[in-house]
């Protein structure tokens, strides 16, 4: 059984910004998960440890003063002299509910009296959570290592590295997490995405709110190969014969340049394509498209799957050609296409979608209090 090592604090105002109401500097958590991580690498290395590196600090929600923060770290890898720890910190509520705040992993190096790096027991990995946790830090360790990050190079370890198999999650991921931690993934692996994960997300999408419970979008999930290289033939045609004007929207100008050229690829070669289709006469048509499209990206995001939203069968939608295909496959008459989702295994170093923040600059928020 891995021993945890937990750290309590309580917000004080020395650790928050001057707003009207002060929030916990993101330093300060750094500062706390480098500490708790620091004590659980040295109860288990029964050395002086020293940090290598932390990974993820993504803040997926506020912490403000007064608020209690707990925070727990676990070892879930060891290399020669090098060990990872997990180090989760929540906010604790009076009642006792917790919400995570963040998920971070830091590496730690035993070190010996003179400074230099010193063995640690192997971790040895018994149960299924081990043996994952295990695994899924080797796999961050071979991602850390192809970016230089500044992890010493270490000899062996006691699990063994595997490749992720297909539908594998590495962790479960709450709601705010997966809204988090969303990115865009614009390359795909040429890899068919199993039929009830599709299920899983279109089902996400389904779930979705509608204006007055219409329940009137529709998903064409498309997943045939042939059928989406025909269908990218003809996008890429339908740009083609379009005209260039200054006063275009900058993605329908690239659409139409790139496709002037060719090879244009409209759905990223992705293995899937869902197409959200909605009624000209409903005024939520939209909205009720975005809210099925984003719930399908954070589903897909949960599952370790990569998606973007596709808007050019939106844009292509009454030309004849593409119109065509759309009904052909279910669309109805008296429908439009809203938005698209391209869905598939992310062409990544560590096969899974892109995570890394994108700064919010714009998006103003204006609170009345
Ligand atoms: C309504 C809408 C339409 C979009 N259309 C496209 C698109 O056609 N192709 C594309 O590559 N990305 C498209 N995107 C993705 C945005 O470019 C992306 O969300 C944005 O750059 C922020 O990056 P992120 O998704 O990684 O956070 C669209 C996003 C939205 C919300």
């Amino acid at each position: 059984m891995r021993e945890i090592t937990s750290a309590v604090q309580i917000v004080l105002p020395q650790h928050c910004n001057g707003y009207a109401r002060p929030r916990l500097f993101g330093g300060q958590i750094m500062a706390w998960i480098d500490v708790v991580g620091a004590v659980a690498a040295r109860r288990y290395a029964q050395r002086a440890v020293t940090t290598a590196c932390v990974d993820n600090l993504t803040f997926l929600k506020p912490a403000y003063l007064n608020d209690t923060i707990v925070q727990e770290a676990i070892v879930t890898w060891t290399g020669r002299t090098s060990m990872e720890v997990r180090v989760d910190s929540f906010v604790e509520q009076l009642d006792g509910t917790r919400s995570m705040v963040n998920r971070a992993y830091a590496v730690f190096v035993a070190i010996d009296d003179d400074g230099n790096p010193a063995p640690v027991p192997p971790f040895v990995p018994e149960t299924e959570e081990e043996k994952r946790d295990c695994a899924d830090a080797l796999e961050r360790r071979k991602f850390r290592l192809r970016q230089n990050k500044a992890e010493p190079v270490l000899a062996g370890s006691a699990c063994q590295s595997r490749p992720r198999r297909a539908g594998e999650r590495t962790k479960t991921m709450d709601a705010l997490t997966a809204i988090m931690t969303r990115r865009s993934t614009r390359r795909y692996a040429p890899r068919a995405v199993p039929r009830e994960t599709l299920e899983t997300i279109v089902e996400a999408g389904r779930a979705a709110p509608s204006g007055g419970n219409s329940q009137t979008t529709r998903f064409l999930v498309i997943v045939r190969g042939a059928l989406l290289e025909e269908l990218a033939g003809t996008v890429q045609d339908a740009f083609a014969g379009m005209e260039l004007r200054d006063d275009m929207y900058k993605s329908l100008k690239h659409s139409i340049q790139a496709s002037k050229k060719g090879g244009y690829r409209f759905h990223y070669d992705a293995p899937a394509l869902i197409v959200t289709a909605n009624r000209r006469d409903y005024g939520n048509a939209m909205a009720d498209c975005a809210c099925a499209l984003e719930n399908m990206m954070l589903a897909a995001n949960a599952l370790d799957l990569g998606s973007c939203w596709i808007n050019q069968l939106r844009w292509l939608t009454d030309h004849p050609a593409v119109r065509e295909k759309m009904l052909a496959l279910g669309m109805a008459p008296d429908e439009f296409v809203c938005g698209a989702l391209a869905v598939g295994w992310p062409d990544t170093p560590d096969a899974l979608p892109p995570r890394a923040p994108l700064p919010r600059t714009g998006n103003p928020v204006t609170w009345i209090d």
